[in-house]
This record gives structure tokens, sequence and C-alpha cells, in this order.
């Protein structure tokens, strides 16, 4: 399996493999791969000759110090692990100098107001950030065609707005969430969780599926309520945000539409962890 460090040599080896006609996929990766990357893998395996994975802990999507640093990086464990899927993996793991050569700054972007709705309401710059990093990626690896979890569905939808306003030749395919048995949705992040946060973790997807339910027959702001009750009694899980909101515009519904499509997102703090998570509605 190739691994490339240089934005050059990767950029060469994939225009080689698309001029003989190979379809190349692409999916991008902080690192700390587990089973939610590796089915994005499998997905992007399927739909083309060659994948693409990138491994880069993005500083400028990272609105905390300690968090960027704490974050997980596990370079060689993930690269032995994409080398037992398939050979016709290739691993961009880039430098911070390769990517940003001495500017790491985040471009600003205008996702159409969908970056000021939930994560950009907490993290702020966070899509400035992941939008300079993909768009550079995009244009190094110059893929086919991009893969992307569901768990961060704002950023997916944020992806497609990117790829669309920039005129980006590159088709972005959203996966469904990859659960561990417990229910709780993969995340690199859950290796950091202490065992009680481990173990309280698991109410935040089931909280999710009975606010599902509940829409049924209730309205948002009624669901809303409820599941910040819920939060509210709970000792160790702290709630940041729970939104019902229109899958196209990500805004907060405010009436129930029969026409209209919706998702429920959460964000809730497990000790110094913070977790997200979502589910469709309807
Ligand atoms: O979802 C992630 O892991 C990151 O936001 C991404 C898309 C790799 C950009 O750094």
């Amino acid at each position: 399996m190739l691994v490339f460090t240089n934005k050059n040599k990767i950029d060469g080896h994939v225009s080689s493999l698309k001029n003989k006609g190979f379809k190349v996929g692409f999916v991008p990766t902080m690192g700390a791969l587990h089973e939610g990357h590796l089915s994005l893998v499998e997905e992007g395996l399927s739909f083309n000759n060659f994948l693409v994975v990138s491994i880069f802990v993005n500083p400028t999507q990272f609105d905390n110090a300690e968090d960027l640093e704490k974050y997980p990086r596990t370079l060689d464990k993930d690269v032995n692990l994409l080398k037992t899927v398939s050979k016709d993996i290739i691993v961009y793991a880039p430098s911070v100098e390769d990517v940003y050569e001495g500017q790491t700054k985040a471009q600003h972007f205008s996702f159409d107001g969908l970056e000021f709705e939930m994560e950009g309401r907490f993290r702020k710059g966070h899509f400035d950030g992941v939008g300079t990093i993909v768009k550079r990626l995009f244009e190094i690896v110059k893929p086919d065609n991009a893969y992307f979890g569901e768990k961060d569905f704002q950023q997916l939808t944020i992806i497609k707005k990117l790829v669309q306003k920039h005129n980006i030749p590159v088709k972005i395919t959203g996966c469904k969430i990859h659960r561990e048995t417990s229910g709780l949705a993969m995340s690199s992040r859950n290796t950091r969780l202490q065992p009680d946060y481990k173990n309280a973790a698991p109410f935040i997807y089931k909280t999710l599926k009975e606010a599902k339910q509940k829409f049924g027959t209730k309205s948002a702001n009624k669901v809303t309520e409820w599941v910040t009750k819920q939060f509210a009694k709970h000792n160790l899980l702290e709630l940041e945000y729970f939104i019902i909101a229109d899958v196209k515009t990500l805004k907060t519904v405010k009436r129930k539409s029969k026409t209209k499509t919706y998702r429920a997102f959460i964000a809730v703090y497990a000790g110094d962890i913070r977790l997200i998570d979502n589910i469709a509605l309807n």
C-alpha cells in the first residue's frame, strides 16, 4: 500500500491513475480510524478502482487548543489497519507544513447560512476550517467521488454546498452512521471516554430514538422540552443542544410540515469529551 506525505507526489500518482481511466474515490479522515471510517472505506472501494484515505488532524477546524492537542493520533496503527483492508488504498498523511505551507489559517466561506446553525453556533470558525481543508484536499487528490459520514450531517451538507458553490468536480456520497453495539455513534473521540462516561454515553442514542417516536404525535417544541428534561435529570451527561431541524436548511423547525424532512441533532458533554449524534425523524 502506498503512503504519501507530499502533496505533489500524491497529486502526480493519482493523476497518472486517472489518465489511465481508473476511478478514484476519497475518504478524508483525521485518523484514529474505527469501524465507522472502515464502512466509508468499503463503500469507496466498491465504487472506485482506487481509494485515497487522508489522515490529517486539521488545526484550523479546532476552536479549542486542548481538544486539538488531545485529539488521538495513531498513524502507524491506522496505516496497518488499512493495509489489511485492500491493496487499492492509497494513504495521504501530510504534515501541517505540506498542506498549509506556513500559512495555517482558514479561508472564510459563505455556505448560505448553513454554517451558522448548530455546530457553527457552538464551535466558532469550525466550518471555515473544514471548508479550507476539504477544498484543499480535493484540489490535491482530485477524486471522482468522496465519502462522508452522516454522523457529521451538518458537515456533509456544507461539503455538498462547498462543491456546488466552487464548481468542484467531485460527487459527494453520505454514508449511514455506524454505531457500537451499545448504540453509541462511532467516533475517534470515544477512545478518550473514561469508563463511567462510556457506560453513560449510549443514553444519547436511546433518547434520540424516543424523541423520534414522540415526534410522530408531538410538536418539535414539546419533544425538545422532553429531551432537555431527560438530560437535566442525568448526573453525568450535559446537554449542549438538541435541535429538530429541516434537513435542507438546517434551521430549527417552528411548525411541522408534512412536505418537509426533519432530523434531530444533539451535542452532549461526557466529562470534557464532546459527542454529537443525529437521527432521521420522518
Ligand atoms: O470529519 C472529519 O474527520 C473532518 O472534519 C474532515 C472531513 C476529515 C476534515 O478535516
